[in-house]
């Protein structure tokens, strides 16, 4: 039972990306619940509790500054957790698994079933488990096989309550978010569970924001919300190709397309490519649950979006070579950004490692900059064989470079001296810009020669 002073003890399994921000959010608007974050990671759970937090999210900090200590308390104790929890999320990694059958696609249960099981040993009265995970269609099943094969009479209520939270943006996604969704099965005691989670989330979150189904549309809307955003970027993408080779500007065409309101301008800015931890896996598992079904069209449909991507990350790299007098060897590369978007210092699939990696085979030197995400560049690239330096200040990393490529659109290097940047570079200076962030005619005229991604190039040659 959760300690007198609190009305509910809420637990969650799992203290990354998610965990933590989404519990440090309950635990800030629901003062009367405790919030207890563990996980088998002690070096991450001694991160959360001092003030340099394990992530890098926009106005966190403040957020759990507000709650720790009072109801949210982070722990490597993972059983006494789950005694004395009410509810318990489990938001633990599932990531795509890398060996046996549905390697490269299907996900990888194992963090899953083992967090399942040490509740099983643990719980001593009924509970509510919340999926919070991204986990294939069915999982739930399968959970709660595991969870019911117990001789102790305790009953365990499976909801899924995916997380649509961005890094970057999390703690505004999840302050005000577009929707929460909720799945339950129809039974009494299903329906008593999501009502206990929907009452947690009304405290912040107005009644018709929170939506309610059942489990498997909840579980598959997951995977279906992030299949169809990036589905977005592959398409307006694969338009770049093409305006690159038509002199069309895919800035004005995702303008005027964007502006039809059935189509909508968000999701349409044409880049390197996507990255982050979930797109690519959801679909991958999206696809490889398709291929259990049967449904090869579909599963082909959903895997081309992967592949554009992988296209377009390649299609950056070789125009960079080609452009540079077909070989980059020997060449200093600044690379401005290794996250995979602006505001996170995750990296976790960004296109900066792939582009890292291409050209390192091309032996070219690579200096990488980023304002959050050193760190975990460095781990990336821990195994890689070549000439790779890190530089948290973006003139060092460009200075005697021939070429700088912009990775990720970070604003900071929107406000950057490129007059400045340009005089300490070997000539002629190459800028390819991958976000599309930079005033193209500006640098131009400062004497670049300048590569976006669907746009004009404009160069001096
Ligand atoms: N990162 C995102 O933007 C995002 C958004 C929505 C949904 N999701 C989904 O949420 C889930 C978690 O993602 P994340 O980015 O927070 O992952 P993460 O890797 O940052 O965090 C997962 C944590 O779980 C811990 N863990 C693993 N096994 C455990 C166990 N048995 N007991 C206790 N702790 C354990 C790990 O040590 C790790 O700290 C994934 O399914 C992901 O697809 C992620």
């Amino acid at each position: 039972m959760a300690d007198k002073s609190f009305e509910k003890c809420i637990l969650c399994i799992g203290a990354g990306y998610v965990g933590g921000p989404t519990m440090a959010m309950i635990a800030a608007k629901c003062p009367r619940y405790e919030v207890i974050v563990v996980d088998i990671n002690a070096r991450r759970i001694e991160a959360w509790q001092s003030d340099n937090l394990p992530i890098y999210e926009p106005g966190l900090l403040e957020v759990v500054k507000q709650a720790r200590g009072r109801n949210l308390f982070f722990s490597t104790e993972i059983n006494e957790g789950i005694r004395k929890a009410d509810i318990i999320f489990v938001s633990v990694n599932t990531p795509t698994k890398t060996f046996g059958e549905g390697a490269g696609r299907a996900a990888d249960l194992q963090y899953w079933e083992k967090t399942a099981r040490s509740i099983v040993a643990a719980a001593d009265r009924d509970k509510i488990i919340v999926e919070k995970s991204t986990l294939p269609v069915r999982t739930a099943r399968a959970l709660e096989r595991i969870l019911s094969a117990n001789d102790k009479g305790i009953h365990f209520e499976v909801l899924s309550n995916p997380e649509f939270l961005a890094e970057g943006t999390a703690i505004k996604d999840l302050e005000k978010p577009d929707r929460v969704l909720i799945g339950s099965q129809e039974t009494e005691s299903g329906l008593r569970a999501r009502n206990e989670l929907v009452d947690i989330y009304a405290n912040w979150v107005p009644r018709d924001r929170i939506i309610t189904s059942n489990v498997w549309s909840s579980e598959l809307s997951k995977l279906a919300a992030n299949a169809f955003l990036a589905q977005r970027i592959s398409s307006i993408n694969s338009i770049s190709a093409l305006c690159e080779r038509t002199s069309a500007d895919v800035t004005e065409v995702s303008n005027a397309i964007g502006m039809d309101t059935r189509i909508g301008k968000r999701f349409l800015n044409a880049s390197v490519g996507f990255g982050g931890s979930c797109f690519k896996k959801d679909i991958l598992n999206l696809v490889y649950i398709c291929e259990n079904y049967g449904l090869h069209e579909v599963a082909r449909y959903w895997e081309s979006i992967v592949r554009i991507n992988e296209y377009q990350e390649e299609r950056f790299v070789r125009t960079m070579t080609r452009v540079m007098f077909n070989t980059v060897a020997d060449k200093r590369i600044a690379l401005f950004g290794f996250a995979f978007k602006k505001d996170t210092g995750d990296t976790r699939e960004s296109p900066a490692i792939y582009v890292t990696r291409m050209l390192l085979a091309e032996r070219a030197r690579v200096v990488i900059t980023d304002p959050e995400a050193l760190e975990n560049a460095r781990r990336d690239l821990a195994e890689e064989k070549g000439d790779v330096l890190y530089e948290q200040d973006p003139y060092s990393a460009a200075a005697g470079a021939h070429a700088i490529a912009v990775l990720t659109e970070w604003d900071l290097y929107r406000t950057l001296d490129y007059k400045r940047i340009y005089d300490s570079m070997e000539k002629p200076a190459f800028i390819f810009d991958g976000r599309n962030i930079l005033d193209h005619q500006k640098l131009h005229e400062l004497g670049f020669s300048v590569f976006p991604i669907g746009r004009p190039a404009l160069k001096h040659f």
